[in-house]
């Protein structure tokens, strides 16, 4: 897969990768803001064992964010189980040198139509630390709604903290069969 986005170009991992991904994902303000399943330190180890999962499996995408021609940092959409099986997951991390600059609000812009089109999902989520606004802000701006607050929820460094979770719905999974729209249901604020 290769997307073009405004800032980026969002396509399929590659083995040549992995130096650049070790590079720039070796950041403890990356993984800060990461679950602990995203390594600190990153290793090129690490590297070769991430990019050698997304180029094997086919449940996840898992897509590079390439800028000027190098993988420096990631967006993925994992679908959840059983009954919770038509919503995703939304993640993404950036390069800090990249930070700031729109690249991931526009890498998310590309990726939940997929996500809702070719994924088939009805419902496309993100859990972001409290302490991680700039994640709000790309979330905000691409029409996810902030719905819930989980309290004291995680636990990063030995730091309590709450996650705030944001979603977004199919605008498709609202309309009721055989009708274009149904002003019965409530409108998801964040669609657009
Ligand atoms: C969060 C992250 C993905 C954002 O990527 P990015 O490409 O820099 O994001 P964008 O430039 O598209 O948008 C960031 C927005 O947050 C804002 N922002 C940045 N730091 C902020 C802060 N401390 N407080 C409030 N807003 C902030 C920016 O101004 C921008 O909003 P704007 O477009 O209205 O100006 C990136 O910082 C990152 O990789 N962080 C570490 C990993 C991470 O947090 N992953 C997400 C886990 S949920």
């Amino acid at each position: 897969m290769r997307i073009i986005t405004p800032t980026a170009v969002l396509r399929d991992w590659r083995l040549a990768d992995a130096t650049v991904l070790a590079q720039y994902a070796d950041n403890p303000r990356v993984a800060a803001c990461m679950r602990d399943g995203f390594p600190s330190p990153y290793t090129l180890e690490n590297a070769i064992e991430f990019i050698s999962f997304a180029t094997t499996q086919s449940r996840q995408l898992l897509l590079a964010i390439e800028v000027d021609g190098e993988a420096v940092g990631g967006i993925g959409v994992s679908p959840l189980d059983d009954v919770y099986a038509r919503t995703g997951e939304i993640g993404y991390w950036l390069g800090e040198p990249w930070w700031g600059r729109g690249i991931v609000t526009d890498a998310v812009r590309a990726v939940v139509p997929i996500a809702f089109s070719e994924m088939g999902l009805v419902r496309l989520e993100a859990g972001v630390f409290s302490n991680n606004p700039a994640s709000m802000q790309v979330l905000e701006h691409t029409g996810f709604v902030r719905e819930a607050v989980h309290r004291r929820a995680i636990t990063k460094h030995g730091q309590l903290l709450d996650e705030v979770i944001y979603a977004r719905l199919n605008p498709d999974s609202c309309r009721a069969p055989g009708r274009p729209s149904d002003p019965t249901r409530e409108r998801d604020p964040g669609m657009r």
